[in-house]
């Protein structure tokens, strides 16, 4: 492709998160786009995350911190079909591996489509001829292939940022072939992990009959489509900064006091069944049980910001750990000791950086995630001289790549249980042995190693971007 200083980068995803500065509280991802927009002269379309009486397509422009957002409202009748609806009711758990809470219903599909229609109509002018389009998550599968419809020639890749479901869960969703079809309209389609590219190749092989050429290019009628896998990252040197920053080390200096001399163990997670809290908590509980002499030596911080609250398996699962916390620290809690501070809100990433710092131990254990960025984000905080340990989940695209982690089968509290042992028995020299060697692929693939690696294969050249 030839060199173009004008191609711009338009991303496109269900959410929008203007850059918040210092203060605000906000989710890994979203601080990896606005590194990658900083670095183009690029818009971030997507919802507003606002609803209004009558959807007009009327855009709102906003520019911050070098990022401009240009985001939309949608009625309400769209957030309850198309974001509570198909993305989080069908798509998430399915892809999540939970078909038994996947809800199918004819009237979520509905609304998906007709968001999709709604957002390739809408950001369909802002598409210069030139411009790379880069479309992200599951809400948004469909967008490519309506953008074509609407004449849009231009480069356009697709990240999934969640797991691609092996292919004969996937049969379980009525018209899976045809959305599955209708990725095909990209020219890049990439995901985290090689576990979910595969499942993706098979299932446009067998399934849809698609063939595939050595270097990986898949062929359906008079497409063909690369599919690659390409792991995110975090922003490593802003993060390492963070942690060492002024307020970090306030909170860092907050958490050892109120530690009074024990270990913390920390997990930061959304409150999505996905993330295996519940399993966490027993598994917790395990080692409570099984060794009561290191008991009052611990406790465990769970931070969990409510999320998709108006989805009834969210509500479902609040109440569980509502529950489950309450009965663990009512039975083993002293007057002195509690084993769980379990916190129901988000937290600027300054004071999440002095929190990882201060825990010898980041338990991230979920059943199931498309990457997991809070591993790489505890990891990037630690200290190198004194640095804790990460246990991860294998289930985790994470683990792929952070095999000095303490790896465990989430399912298994036993297998927790003797991870927490291992953690806080292991010898400094093994600790910062691994810890280096998860540090080195976490500042070797960070976020700028992941745009680079994927607007690479969209472009066929990075330097085709406007800087
Ligand atoms: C996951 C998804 C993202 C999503 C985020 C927060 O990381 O892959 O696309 O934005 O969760 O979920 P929410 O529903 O609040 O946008």
């Amino acid at each position: 492709m030839e060199f173009d200083p004008m191609s711009r980068l338009i991303v496109i995803s269900n959410r929008v998160s203007a850059p918040k500065g210092q203060s605000g509280a906000q989710g890994g991802l979203a601080v990896a786009f606005q590194a990658a927009l900083r670095e183009y002269r690029g818009i971030w379309f997507g919802w507003s995350g606002e609803p209004t009486d009558e959807f007009t397509g009327q855009i709102n422009f906003q520019r911050s911190e070098g990022v401009t957002t240009a985001t939309v409202d949608l009625e309400a009748q769209d957030i309850d079909e198309y974001y509570n609806g198909y993305a989080n009711r069908t798509l998430w758990p399915l892809f999540h591996y939970r078909i038994d809470l996947a809800e199918f219903e004819r009237g979520f599909e509905d609304g998906y489509q007709r968001v999709n229609e709604r957002f390739a109509d809408t950001v369909r002018p802002l598409i210069e001829q030139d411009d790379v389009v880069w479309v992200q998550d599951y809400h948004m599968i469909p967008l490519g292939h309506e953008l074509r419809k609407r004449g849009c020639n231009n480069r356009m890749g697709f990240f999934l940022h969640i797991p691609w479901p092996p292919r004969r869960l996937l049969s379980s969703l009525p018209h899976a072939a045809e959305l599955v079809t209708t990725l095909l309209a990209y020219d890049v389609i990439g995901f985290h992990t090689d576990e979910w590219l595969e499942a993706f190749r098979d299932y446009v092989t067998l399934d849809l009959g698609a063939t595939m050429s050595e270097d990986g290019t898949i062929h359906l009628g008079d497409r063909s489509v690369k599919a690659i896998a390409c792991p995110i990252g975090i922003d490593t040197k802003e993060f390492v900064e963070a942690a060492t920053s002024t307020s970090a080390r306030l909170t860092y200096r907050r958490m050892r006091d109120s530690a009074d001399g024990r270990d913390l163990i920390v997990g930061v997670d959304r409150l999505d069944y996905s993330k295996g809290l519940e399993e966490r908590f027993l598994g917790y509980e395990r080692f409570l049980v099984d060794h009561p002499e290191q008991r009052k030596e611990v406790f465990l911080l769970q931070i969990a910001p409510p999320s998709r609250g108006e989805v009834g398996s969210y509500q479902r699962i609040r109440a569980t750990l509502d529950a489950l916390s309450g009965r663990i620290n009512g039975a083993y809690a002293d007057i002195d000791w509690v084993p769980i501070r379990y916190v129901n809100q988000g937290f600027p990433r300054h004071v999440l950086a002095g929190i990882y710092r201060a825990a010898r131990i980041g338990l991230v254990t979920p059943l199931r995630d498309g990457m997991n960025l809070v591993a790489k984000e505890y990891v990037a905080a630690q200290d190198p001289e004194d640095p804790g340990v990460l246990i991860l989940s294998r289930f985790a695209g994470a683990a792929e790549q952070m095999k000095d982690a303490v790896l465990v089968n989430p399912y298994s509290a036993e297998e927790m249980s003797d991870a927490i042992v291992q953690a806080l028995a292991m010898p400094k020299d093994e600790r910062i042995r691994r810890w280096r060697a998860l540090m080195d692929g976490i500042e070797e693939k960070d976020v700028l190693w992941w745009r680079r690696r994927f607007t690479q294969e969209l472009m066929g050249d990075d330097d085709s971007l406007a800087v």
